[in-house]
Order: C-alpha cells, then sequence, then structure tokens
C-alpha cells in the first residue's frame, strides 16, 4: 500500500487555503473519493511525492512539460535568462525571437499576440471575431473545452466535466445566450444553423482534435466543410489548439487530416 502520509497533512493545510485544497477543478479529488499526493520534485519522465513515491508522468503539467522535467538544456537557458530579472512589464528582443520562430512553424500565422493562459487566447480570439465581423454569435462543440470563458462554459469537457455540470453556475444567462453548442463532427447541424443563421455567426471554435473529450478525431470532411461554411458565410474559424499545439504535429494538428 503506497504511503501518502506527508501528502494528507498538506492537503489538511491547502484545504484550509483553497476552495477544495486545489487551485483547478483538474486536480480536485473530492468527486473520485480520493486524496491528491502532493508533488515535490520532477526529472525526465518521472515526479516523485512528499513521501518519495514515484509515478511515470502522463500528465506532464497538462501539456508544458513536453521536453520532461528539468531537462538540463532547459535550466541552462532559464538559468542565463534570469540572471537578467525575470519580467519588465515592457518590450523585449526575446519576444520577437519566440514569435520568428512560432512563425517558422506556422507560415499562415501573420501577427499573433501572446497571452499568460488559454482562457485569454481564447477570449481574445473570440473578441477580434466579434469585432471583426459585427456579428455576436459563437459556435462551439459539445464535449470541446476553451478555458474558464464566461460565454464558453455551456456543455464543455474537462474539468467541468469532471463534475458532471454542464454549464457552470455563476453564469448569467445573458452571457451565453449567444454561444450555440452543436454536435462535434455532425456537419449537417452545422450547415442547417448557418443556413438559418448564418448573418449574425462571428465564429465557430473547435479543438481540432478533442482533447478534453478523450481525444475525438474529427472526419476530414467536418473540418473542411467548417471552413467553407465560414468563408461562405464571412465567420472565422477559430482552432483552438491550447493543448494540440506543437504535441500532436509540427505546425499544428489539421495538417494531419
Ligand atoms: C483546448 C483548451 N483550450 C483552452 C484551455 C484553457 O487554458 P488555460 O487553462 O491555460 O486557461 C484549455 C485548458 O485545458 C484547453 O484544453
Amino acid at each position: 500500500m503506497q504511503k501518502i502520509n506527508l501528502s494528507k497533512k498538506a492537503f489538511s493545510q491547502s484545504k484550509k487555503m483553497f476552495p477544495g485544497g486545489v487551485n483547478s477543478p483538474v486536480r480536485a479529488f473530492k468527486n473520485v473519493n480520493s486524496l491528491p499526493v502532493f508533488i515535490k520534485k520532477g526529472k525526465g519522465a518521472y515526479i516523485y511525492d512528499l513521501d518519495g513515491n514515484k509515478y511515470i508522468d502522463y500528465i506532464g503539467s497538462w501539456g508544458p512539460m513536453i521536453l520532461g522535467h528539468a531537462n538540463k538544456t532547459i535550466l541552462k537557458s532559464i538559468e542565463k535568462t534570469i540572471k537578467n530579472s525575470t519580467s519588465f512589464g515592457a518590450p523585449t528582443i526575446l519576444e520577437t525571437e519566440m514569435a520568428k520562430s512560432i512563425k517558422s512553424i506556422f507560415p499562415s500565422m501573420e501577427k499573433m499576440r501572446m497571452t499568460s493562459s488559454g482562457t485569454e487566447a481564447t477570449m481574445s480570439a473570440i473578441r477580434l471575431a466579434r469585432g471583426y465581423t459585427n456579428k455576436d454569435k459563437i459556435i462551439k462543440f459539445e464535449g470541446c473545452y476553451h478555458g474558464h470563458v464566461d460565454s464558453l462554459l455551456v456543455n464543455a469537457g474537462s474539468g467541468a466535466a469532471t463534475f458532471g455540470v454542464p454549464s457552470s453556475p455563476g453564469i448569467p444567462k445573458a452571457l451565453t445566450k449567444n454561444t450555440v453548442c452543436l454536435k462535434y463532427n455532425d456537419i449537417n447541424q452545422v450547415e442547417k444553423y448557418f443556413k438559418k443563421n448564418g448573418k449574425e455567426i462571428a465564429c465557430v471554435i473547435i479543438e481540432p482534435i478533442a482533447g478534453n473529450m478523450n481525444c475525438v478525431i474529427p472526419s476530414k470532411e467536418f473540418i473542411k466543410k467548417l471552413r467553407i461554411l465560414c468563408n461562405q458565410y464571412k465567420s472565422i474559424l477559430i482552432f483552438d489548439e491550447v493543448m494540440t499545439g506543437f504535441r500532436v504535429a509540427r505546425g499544428g494538428s489539421p495538417r494531419n487530416f
């Protein structure tokens, strides 16, 4: 039987600080009748908890640790960079260098805006789409999660699915009335909706591989037709690659279809 005494102790402390003792619904264990283990360190593909238990890390910090933990090259680069401080709130050359590198991988990207979280990215993309098209409605798909943006927490998967809550409490109807949630891979339904409401649809947002409902792959026809419909009705097609970008394939997941 695995010992988790120190994790238990740490959890009793964190419960006094955070709702559920954690800082994200995906770290909560209450609904699976268990206790979270507290992680002390990681090396390569492994992480270790406070009690010294070793785990293969299948989470990878939900994506960013794609090169493994405490990678020597990355640590060296971080050490070198933070000697000049960690943040300025002003432009730096490093940003442009990173942007050039991203652009070389996604040549279709004309310009970019960097954000600190996926939620900010999808929120900004939708705002831009609404501003550009001067339309209000957004189409999302059941089981796709695009962050904790009020208007997007409708039938979201991921953390929301863990609790079996289709739409989170605390979101006024007024904020979701322009969000239409359709079935993933059902292009007939999307086409019908566009035919009736195309003039009002600012954008379609989709996970091009739906990781938040256990990796559902879209059909080629579905993705191709979404592109065609969006062009036809002057709506913006947003691929949310918060999870798939740089991981499924170089250049983003749609290239794989
Ligand atoms: C596809 C997708 N989009 C957006 C987000 C939101 O990202 P963040 O948690 O960084 O706000 C997530 C988070 O899991 C995600 O999986």
